[in-house]
C-alpha cells in the first residue's frame, strides 16, 4: 500500500509543537531524581500524557503507580506535571514520603486561583475534562464549593448558590475555542461571573492551536504526534479538524496509516506538548522514506519559556 504513495510532497512542521516549558520540567526532575536518589523513584501517575516518555523513564528505573497507597512508606515519590489535590500531599506527609513536586507552575497557579476564589465565598466552576488528571487535582483544592463544566451545555444547566458569586476557571489545555463558548454561556447567564486576571488556558496549549490551525488551512492531512491520553494532543487533532482538513493522533510514525497519505500532497505535522521531538523527526522521516519531499516549518511564534526545577532536585 506504501509504494503508491510515492511523492513528491510537501511536508509542513507547526511550530512551536512536542515539549513545553512544564513537561521538559518535569521529566527533568524524574531524571534528576532517578540521579540522586536511591532506585526506585516511584512516580504518581504518567508524569506527562506520553507513553514513549513513561516507557523510557521506567526502563531508567521510575516506577510508575496510581496511587500513593502503592508507594512504601518513606520512600521518595514525584507528583506528575499535572499537579495532585491537597488531599494527596496530606497523605504523603504521614506516610514520610519524600515528594518532590512536578507539577507545572501554570497548573499550581489555577490552584491557586481556586482557592482564592472559594476563600471570598464564590462558587468556583472548573471548565474542563472529567477525569483526567488535572481536573481531579483541581476540584480537590476547594472540595464542595467548585463544581467541573464540561461544555456550554453544562454551563446552561449549572446550578449556584448565589448567581452575584460565580467565578470560573479552566483546565490548562482546553480549546480555546471551544472554551470560548462555554465561557460565553456563563457570562450571559452570570453577569458578574470573574475569572483570572491571565488565561488558564496556557501559552503552550494556546500556540501550538494557533500553530496547527495555520498549518492545517492549506494542508490536505494533519498528523499530530501524541499518546491517546494527552489532552492538548488531542485538542491539537480537534482544531485542524474544525479547520476544514482530516487530521490524526499517532504515538508514533509506526501508527501513520497509508490511506490518510493518499492523494496528500501537504502534509502538516504537529506534535501535543508532551510529545518528545524525536517521534516528530521519525515521523517526518517516514514520510520522506515515501518518495521526494519538501519539508518546511511554518512558524507562529518561537517560545523561549523555562520555569525553575523545585527542591529537592536541585540545591
Ligand atoms: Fe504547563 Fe501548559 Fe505544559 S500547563 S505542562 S506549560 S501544557
Amino acid at each position: 500500500a506504501w509504494a503508491r504513495l510515492a511523492g513528491p510532497r510537501s511536508v509542513v512542521l507547526a511550530e512551536p509543537r512536542s515539549f513545553c516549558a512544564g513537561v521538559e520540567r518535569a521529566i527533568d526532575i524524574v531524571d534528576l531524581a532517578l540521579q540522586r536518589y536511591q532506585h526506585p523513584v516511584y512516580v504518581r501517575r504518567q508524569i506527562v500524557h506520553n507513553a514513549h516518555v513513561v516507557r523510557d523513564l521506567e526502563r531508567r528505573g521510575a516506577v510508575f503507580v496510581d496511587e500513593l497507597g502503592e508507594v512504601p512508606d518513606g520512600t521518595t515519590v514525584v507528583f506528575s506535571a499535572h499537579g495532585v489535590a491537597p488531599a494527596v500531599r496530606d497523605e504523603a506527609a504521614r506516610r514520610d514520603l519524600f515528594v518532590i513536586d512536578a507539577t507545572c507552575p501554570l497548573v499550581a497557579k489555577v490552584h491557586a486561583e481556586a482557592r482564592r476564589f472559594a476563600a471570598r465565598g464564590d462558587t468556583v466552576l472548573l471548565i474542563g475534562h472529567d477525569g483526567h488528571d488535572e481536573t481531579e487535582g483541581t476540584l480537590g483544592e476547594v472540595p464542595g464549593r467548585i463544581t467541573l463544566v464540561q461544555s456550554p451545555a453544562e454551563a446552561e444547566q449549572v446550578a449556584v448558590a448565589d448567581p452575584g458569586k460565580v467565578s470560573f476557571l479552566m483546565q490548562t489545555t482546553l480549546a480555546v475555542d471551544e472554551a470560548a463558548d462555554t465561557v460565553d454561556v456563563l457570562r450571559r447567564r452570570f453577569p458578574a461571573v470573574e475569572s483570572s486576571a491571565t488565561d488558564d488556558i496556557c501559552y503552550a496549549t494556546t500556540n501550538r492551536q494557533q500553530a496547527v490551525r495555520e498549518v492545517a488551512v492549506d494542508a490536505d492531512v494533519v498528523i499530530v504526534v501524541g499518546s491517546r491520553n494527552s489532552s492538548n494532543s488531542l485538542r491539537l487533532v480537534e482544531v485542524a479538524q474544525r479547520a476544514g482538513t482530516a487530521a490524526h493522533l499517532v504515538d508514533d510514525a509506526t501508527e501513520l496509516a497509508p490511506e490518510w497519505l493518499t492523494g496528500a500532497r501537504r502534509v502538516g505535522v504537529t506534535a501535543g506538548a508532551s510529545a518528545p521531538p524525536h517521534l516528530v523527526d521519525e515521523v517526518v522521516g517516514t514520510l520522506q522514506a515515501l518518495g521526494p519531499a519538501e519539508v518546511t516549518e511554518r512558524v507562529h511564534t518561537r517560545e523561549d519559556i523555562t520555569f525553575t526545577l523545585p527542591k529537592g532536585v536541585v540545591g
